[in-house]
């Protein structure tokens, strides 16, 4: 696989001060979902390990990241006039444009600049390189973070081997000058075919191949040997950059796409399950929103203590992968 190896910055300025989540009423059990599509509760909890996922009634996406980063703004002591730039990752907001980070601008009444990022289930990691650079620059203060995604509005809803998989949600957190963050890598490839959600061409006439909108559409055995094979790589590569060992890393905080591919990466590392936090089966996948979801929850179930060092890594549609080791202040 063409991998291209990306930036690998290690004491880069940032620390997480807060943490939101802002998730739909809806929530729809694996017995629930067999009301609308042919599925089977024993496939997806053996191949997935998801029971359940929430999904988007009346909300909007805007909605759900309002939520989040409200909750996150207050938890860090702030308000949002002190925030001074929103980064937000997702692979689709209420519109094509403006950003999902504008809406969420104004629904916070912040004043700053927003953008969105997309780097498909990587843009937690991909926000928080980004976030650190405009820190260590001395461009920005306090960012506010906001992963969020609508993936019902994504997938095919006649395709049970996919729209099974995946929820509703958003999670957000607020960072700041700091050096929690020791290690960071970023990844991609261009591989559309594996993983990819093709967009219409629209009514012009000049076009003579016409394209409909599409749904998600992927070859989940490759992901899954990707993801695998690319989270061992990331893990050994950031303990050697740190002269770290394995048993230094309290928490492998992975994003959750499959219960299978965290446990098959917890076995190569011969590690114990507590280490790896989930979530996937209560939220199924939700993308980029997965890791800091997690955040929140540790955060609130006071799991992470200061101190703790946390291996964050991710891997997503491009395809794109990322890691990076966080130290919690
Ligand atoms: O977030 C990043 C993007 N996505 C991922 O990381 C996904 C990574 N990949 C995966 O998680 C797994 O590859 C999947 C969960 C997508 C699939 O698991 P698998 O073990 O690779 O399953 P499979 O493709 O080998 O299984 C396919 C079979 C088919 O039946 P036949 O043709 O083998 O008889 C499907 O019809 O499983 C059947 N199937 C279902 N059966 C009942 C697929 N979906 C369902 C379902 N209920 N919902």
């Amino acid at each position: 696989m063409n991998v291209m190896n990306g930036t690998n910055m290690s004491n880069m300025s940032l620390k997480i001060i807060g943490t939101g989540k802002g998730i739909p009423a809806r929530h729809v059990s694996n017995e629930d979902l067999s009301n609308y599509i042919d599925a089977d509760d024993n496939w997806i909890v053996s191949r997935t390990g998801i029971k359940k996922r929430y999904v988007c009634t009346d909300e909007t996406i805007t909605d759900l990241s309002a939520a989040a980063a409200l909750q996150a703004i207050e938890k860090s002591g702030l308000t949002p006039a002190g925030i001074d730039l929103i980064i937000c990752t997702t692979i689709g907001g209420d519109y094509r444009t403006p950003s999902l980070a504008c809406c969420i601008l104004g629904r916070i009444g912040a004043k700053c600049p927003a953008f969105d990022i997309n780097a498909a289930c990587t843009g937690f990691i991909y926000a928080l390189n980004v976030a650190s650079c405009f820190l260590s620059a001395g461009n920005a203060k306090n960012i506010l973070i906001v992963s969020a995604e609508m993936m019902s509005a994504q997938v095919d809803w006649g395709d049970r081997s996919t729209c099974v998989l995946f929820g509703d949600g958003a999670a957000a957190c607020v960072v700041t000058n700091g050096g929690a963050l020791r290690y960071i890598n970023l990844l991609a490839t261009s591989d559309t075919p594996i993983l990819n959600i093709p967009v219409d061409t629209g009514n012009s006439p000049f076009v003579s191949k016409k394209r409909e909108r599409g749904f998600v559409q992927m070859q989940g055995q490759e992901i899954f040997k990707f993801a695998v094979n690319t989270v061992e790589n990331e893990i050994k590569h950031a303990l050697s950059a740190l002269k770290m060992s394995l048993e230094q890393i309290n928490w492998f905080i992975l994003h959750q796409a499959n219960r299978r591919i965290i446990d098959s990466i917890r076995t190569k590392m011969r590690q114990p399950q507590e280490k790896f936090p989930v979530n996937i089966d209560r939220y199924g996948n939700l993308s980029s929103v997965s890791i800091p979801l997690l955040l929140f929850e540790m955060q609130e179930e006071c799991k992470i203590k200061p101190g703790d060092t946390l291996f964050l890594a991710a891997f997503g549609a491009g395809l794109t992968a990322g890691s990076c080791v966080v130290v919690w202040e």
